[in-house]
């Protein structure tokens, strides 16, 4: 297996007047093509900074982030934007829809963006809408849909371009745990597709789900566990109860 994400000695500092919060500290670890790895830890931790950091959406204070083979930190801005979005996909709780353009379009977008024809951008949202079971609410405006359904057009958004990695921040956070279920359940296919997978979560049955699983505190990574893939349903179960005992004694 070859490395999609190599990311050595990270750091993260915010200066806020008069004192300088380390917010990430050292961080060193490397993600296989294809994995699906789980950020975990105490809320203030550092997870959401850390995915900001890793796929370029804010700045690193030191330390290299080397992603599909290129150094982020030596990318310009327009190398950065369009490996940002052709080669990731996103899933934050703040990057909201536009609610002028109804689910379809605002799935389409960043297909368009890209240049790609929009044909076959049509077509693959139309794919993805369909494999996430929203083809009815195509046309509706952002307002009219629910949470869930709102999170699965995000999904659907993330993946137009096809990227190599999708970062999630708590894509199920908001959701109830039929709705959470169901796209914990397009994730795995995603990932099962190929699509590499760096999600922060703080729901142990969530995390149980990928293959490995990070726990940050304090901007350290405190403990780093390769569970092996999920290969049925049922072992969510005992993975979960197992996690869990894991993270306890991390200090969970
Ligand atoms: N833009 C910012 N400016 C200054 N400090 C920030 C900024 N964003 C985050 N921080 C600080 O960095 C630390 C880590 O924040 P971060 O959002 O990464 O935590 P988190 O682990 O994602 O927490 P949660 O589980 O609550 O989402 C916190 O102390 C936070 O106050
Ligand atoms: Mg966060």
């Amino acid at each position: 297996m070859s490395k999609i994400i190599s990311v050595r000695d990270l750091c993260k500092t915010y200066k806020l007047k008069g004192y300088e919060n380390e917010v990430l500290r050292n961080i060193n670890f490397d993600m296989e093509d294809g994995e699906f790895v789980s950020i975990m830890g105490p809320s203030g931790s550092g997870k959401s900074t850390m995915l900001y950091t890793v796929s370029g959406m804010d700045n690193m204070t030191s330390g290299t982030v080397n992603f599909a083979s290129r150094e982020i930190s030596t990318l310009s801005n327009k190398e950065l934007s369009k490996v940002r979005l052709t080669e990731m996909g996103f899933i934050f709780q703040q990057m909201y829809m536009l609610r002028k353009l109804c689910v379809f379009d605002n799935i389409v977008l960043p297909g368009y963006q890209a240049g790609t024809p929009r044909n076959a951008v049509n077509d693959r949202a139309v794919e993805l809408m369909r494999n996430l079971g929203i083809e009815d609410i195509a046309q509706r405006e952002i307002g009219e849909v629910s949470g869930g359904q709102l999170q699965r057009a995000c999904i659907c958004r993330a993946l137009i371009n096809s990227p190599k990695v999708l970062f999630a921040d708590e894509p199920t956070g908001a959701l109830n745990s039929k709705a959470s279920n169901e796209v914990m359940q397009e994730i795995r296919k995603i990932n099962n597709r190929g699509t590499g997978v760096m999600m922060v979560t703080h729901s142990v049955r969530v995390a149980a789900q990928s293959d490995r699983v990070i726990y940050l505190v304090d901007g350290n990574i405190k403990g780093d566990v390769t569970l092996g893939r999920l290969e049925s349903e049922e072992d969510i179960v005992p993975r979960d109860q197992w996690l869990n005992g894991w993270l306890m004694n991390q200090g969970w």
